[in-house]
């Protein structure tokens, strides 16, 4: 899976032309294609003519309930009835930003479900906790919470996104990424068991380009990529694509 999450970039009149720029001749078929528009670029993208149809849409953010007074909020049916098909979970923008707490993940994971959305939960360590040794310690207290809401069927992805690797340049090694995510697949083959935790997607984000994706793609236990700023050029986001094959 290669998802281009664009953050509060491209309203649907610079989508259309992202659509415009986008050729994934070299990109393998079987490749799973997924971007994360801004919420008011969502419906356009869906309907526009140009999307290639393997591209799929996803809403950064969601609100837990299904209505009512949540001024500024989207639920997941208002989502899923403008296309979209997955949603970001628990990003670390945020958590960290605006301060979305481990509960409230788990609240817009059951959300997600209720409404056919794939949840692609997000987790990740800062640089402070990361230098405490706490990484495991942090992503797995962040799976947990998400975990607690998984039902016995249906898909989910997980994302590992180190903060620290967040639109700074710094790119997890893929040995960082690689042990990261085998602490995750293993609590994930504890709870779930070993059948339906294989079946999760671990994405690594943080720094994703051009240059640095075929290696975090080769990496062991890492099942695709999270792009944030080079997702948002459309010949960087085929270059990025076409690594994984
Ligand atoms: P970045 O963002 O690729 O710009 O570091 C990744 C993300 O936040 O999903």
């Amino acid at each position: 899976m290669i998802a281009g999450n664009w953050k509060m970039h491209l309203g649907p009149a610079e989508a259309r032309t992202f659509l415009e720029g986008l050729s994934l001749g070299d990109v393998p078929a079987q490749q799973e294609l997924l971007i994360f528009p801004p919420s008011v670029t969502l419906a356009s993208l869906v309907a526009d003519p140009s999307r290639p149809a393997r591209v799929q849409v996803g809403i950064q953010n969601i609100h837990w309930e299904d209505q009512g007074a949540f001024t500024g909020e989207v639920s997941a049916g208002m989502a899923a009835e403008v296309g979209a098909t997955f949603a970001l979970i628990g990003h670390s923008e945020r958590r960290h930003v605006f301060g979305e707490t481990d509960e409230e993940v788990s609240l817009k994971v059951t959300a997600a479900y209720r409404h056919g959305l794939v949840p692609v939960v997000c987790v990740g360590e800062t640089l402070e906790e990361r230098r405490a040794g706490r990484v495991d310690e942090v992503i797995l207290r962040q799976l947990d919470a998400a975990l607690s809401a998984f039902p016995a069927q249906g898909r989910v992805l997980l994302a590992y996104e180190p903060v620290w690797a967040i639109g700074t340049g710094e790119t997890a090694t893929p040995q960082d990424a690689s042990a990261a995510h085998a602490t995750l697949r293993r609590r994930l083959t504890d709870a779930l068991g070993v059948a339906k935790a294989r079946e999760v997607a671990i994405l690594y984000g943080g720094s994703v380009k051009p240059a640095n994706a075929a290696e975090l793609l080769d990496a062991t236990d890492v099942d695709g990529v999270l792009v944030g700023g080079a997702s948002l050029d459309p010949e960087s986001f085929a270059r990025i694509a076409s690594a994984g094959s």
